[in-house]
């Protein structure tokens, strides 16, 4: 007969899910709104040739255009208390969250008394839901003044985030003592000015170079200007962390191909940031095998909606790597597509195992955030992936708790996960 295990996770874990602004709130106008404008129909297009033909089947709404514009989204800029009363139900006891830079800075160098008023709310209504707040500052989306300067690629990118960084702390401070300053700089970086799919679709090895510094910086500086303003404050950025592994272990082309890759994608941003760290972010969605010279076709059939593998392992591999910086750890994203909810409990236990397991072995983690609280608005993909622990109708914006959050928000609750 197998036994129960129960998996009791550290005294004061953070519980709770993520989101970003520009993915639910609604009527955001930053560079991702104009690009979708003009890319939506193209979008739409090319999904034949994209998806396979079981997403396909599944999701004819990737064959809309209305699919690709963010529009009102989840309308979370007006029914923020509601989804937080849905997060509170569920146990939670963190949320993660970002500002939209264009709301509080609409115009350079200008900051908007009601773009943080708003702000101010929302942390009110987790505070007072008890739920501990974690502030992301950019999760990728620039306001249009500085996207006509370059976005990411222009110097002005990093003493502007610093700016305003600096101001919301000074704002916001009060109300949060987490602040991350950037989502997965290297995910822009690859996405964008390697892959060219992303705005500002610059496929450009100059331009890689300089974003990436770029980025750096503006942690760097943003860090420092937080804590200008106070010591009190936990500051770190959010890390699209891959599992890569060689193809051959024996093989010393592969081992060499994935050290490097390794380093490009998962090291160097901390190489550039030294001592800038009062916490690590870490997002896990991917595992890879490398084969000399290249990627190797994914032979996991276990997959999402998106068709991204599912490999709870490599949460635990990263986190044994992270391990080295001596930092306290927060799983600031991990999801799944998953419309019909038949994988998410399995996925979110699976991956909890391995975070426990990293735990026993003496790794400092210290919360798990699921990715997301809500469906919501995946970028170039639009409405069709769906993530979230609550359903939501784009077209009644009716939330429904999903029956894998009801399971999720045990653990939450006990603080440990039965297996
Ligand atoms: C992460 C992003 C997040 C969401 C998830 C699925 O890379 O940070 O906004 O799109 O992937």
């Amino acid at each position: 007969m197998s036994e129960n295990k129960k998996l009791k996770f550290p005294d004061g874990f953070l519980w709770g899910a993520s989101n970003s602004a520009y993915q639910i709130e609604g009527g955001c106008v930053n560079n991702w709104s104009e690009w979708e404008k003009v890319n939506a129909g193209r979008l739409a297009k090319e999904a034949r040739g994209k998806w396979q033909l079981w997403q396909q089947e599944q999701f004819p709404e990737m064959f809309e255009a209305q699919n690709y514009i963010s529009g009102r989204a989840c309308d979370h800029y007006n029914l923020y208390e509601k989804d937080f009363d849905s997060a509170k139900e569920l146990g939670h006891n963190a949320h993660r969250f970002s500002l939209e830079w264009s709301r509080i800075e609409p115009e350079e160098g200008k900051f908007s008394p009601e773009g943080i008023e708003h702000y101010r709310k929302v942390l009110q209504a987790l505070r007072v839901r008890g739920i501990e707040p974690m502030v992301t500052l950019w999760h990728w989306t620039n306001p249009l003044w500085l996207e006509k300067k370059g976005g990411c690629e222009s110097r002005d990118f990093a003493p502007a985030l610093a700016r305003y960084a600096q101001y919301a702390v000074e704002q916001l401070g009060d109300l949060a003592e987490f602040w991350v300053t950037l989502n997965e700089p290297t995910a822009v970086l690859a996405m964008a000015y390697v892959k060219g799919v992303w705005p500002p679709q610059k496929k450009n090895p100059v331009a890689v170079w300089r974003v990436y510094r770029h980025l750096a910086r503006a942690h760097n500086l943003a860090y420092d200007a937080m804590h200008s303003v106070s010591e009190k404050f936990q500051v770190g950025f959010s890390h699209n962390m891959f599992y890569y592994e060689p193809n051959n272990h024996r093989s010393w082309l592969d081992r060499a191909l994935v050290r490097v890759i390794e380093y490009f994608a998962n090291e160097r941003f901390f190489r550039m940031t030294p001592g800038k760290h009062d916490f690590i972010g870490l997002q896990y969605y991917f595992h890879s095998r490398f084969k000399f010279p290249g990627l190797l076709r994914n032979d996991n059939l276990d997959l999402n909606d998106l068709a991204w593998e599912i490999y709870p392992e490599g949460i635990y591999h990263l986190l044994k790597g992270l391990q080295k910086y001596n930092l306290p750890i927060y799983i600031t994203e991990n999801g799944l597509a998953d419309k019909t909810d038949a994988r998410r409990e399995k996925f979110i236990k699976d991956h909890l195992a391995q975070v426990h397991r990293a735990i026993q072995e003496g790794v400092n983690v210290r919360g798990y955030l699921y990715w997301s609280l809500l469906d919501n608005f995946e970028w170039d993909k639009g409405f069709w992936p769906r993530f979230g622990l609550v359903a939501v109708d784009y077209q009644t914006l009716e939330r429904k708790i999903r029956p894998s959050a009801l399971k999720y928000a045990e653990i939450c609750k006990n603080n440990s996960l039965d297996i």
